[in-house]
């Protein structure tokens, strides 16, 4: 699907810019001025109009969730999920499909506006929020909450709080599952996102009454160097603020056929 506006003649000839390129730029001035946030829907729109790449664009739904979700016969028939930072909504969909009625937000409107384009059939529910103030009403308000590579893309301040307006998304009896960077030789500048999760950061997850369940660090095959999270955490059927679980079990493992595309 062509997510670009028509294009006069002028512009038919040039081709996009590497979105990369165009991250890079538009995070580095954002951060300096202080706005950790700001050059998201900066690089959507950039993308909506065809001047650089479609960012965190995948048609498919982040392997890593897949099988998680075959792995344990996800089936959500009756239950809420909520995905955050949910981009172009290819992780949403899937979920969706999986039978839970699924909210879907991110902080870009123009993310948004492509993910309702590109799902014109769907059930999801898109939503333009931040993470850094969500609704009130979502407040432990979800069986299944998915978060895939957001907090990675944000600095501290205010990656804590994400982290643990995430946790606070998990209802009674409910599931939290992460996938994000670990640590590992792929990501070579401080200065700039992805940020890999520490396992401080991890475990600040359990921070709001959940338990860890499951901590998997998981190479990719096409770059044996990249190391992926991947964190199972649950919430008590009574929630009650508990101190971060540390007996969880890691496990590490390679990803394989499974390959991820940012
Ligand atoms: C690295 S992208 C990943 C997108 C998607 N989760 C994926 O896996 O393709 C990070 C996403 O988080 C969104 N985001 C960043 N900060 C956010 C915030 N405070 N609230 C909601 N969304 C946010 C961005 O707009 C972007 O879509």
């Amino acid at each position: 699907m062509n997510d670009r506006k028509p294009q006069n003649s002028a512009s038919v000839a040039a081709a996009p810019i590497d979105c990369d390129e165009e991250e890079a730029r538009l995070a580095s001035r954002s951060l300096a001025a202080g706005d950790p946030t700001g050059w998201f829907e900066a690089l959507y729109a950039a993308g909506a109009s065809g001047r650089v790449t479609m960012p965190f664009d995948r048609a498919e739904a982040h392997p890593l969730l897949v099988e998680w979700a075959d792995n344990r016969q996800l089936a959500g028939r009756g239950q809420r999920a909520i995905v955050v930072g949910c981009g172009l909504g290819a992780d949403a969909e899937y979920i969706s499909s999986r039978g839970f009625s699924t909210v879907a937000f991110d902080i870009s409107e123009t993310a948004i506006q492509v993910a309702r384009r590109r799902h014109q059939a769907t059930t999801v529910d898109y939503v333009v929020a931040d993470l850094l103030n969500p609704r009130p009403q979502w407040t432990h308000g979800f069986d299944l909450v998915i978060e895939i590579i957001t907090v990675q893309a944000l600095p501290e301040p205010p990656r804590r709080q994400a982290i643990t307006n995430i946790s606070r998304l998990v209802g009674a009896g409910g599931t939290l599952i992460v996938v994000a960077a670990a640590p590992g030789n792929d990501h070579n500048s401080s200065e700039l996102p992805p940020w890999p999760l520490t396992r401080d950061d991890i475990e600040t997850f359990a921070a709001d009454g959940l338990t860890i369940a499951n901590i998997e660090t998981i190479s990719l095959p096409d770059s044996p160097s990249s190391h992926r999270w991947r964190v199972e955490l649950y919430a008590a059927v009574r929630r009650t603020p508990a101190t971060p679980n540390s007996e969880s079990i890691v496990v590490h493992r390679s990803l394989h056929p499974l390959t991820e595309r940012r």
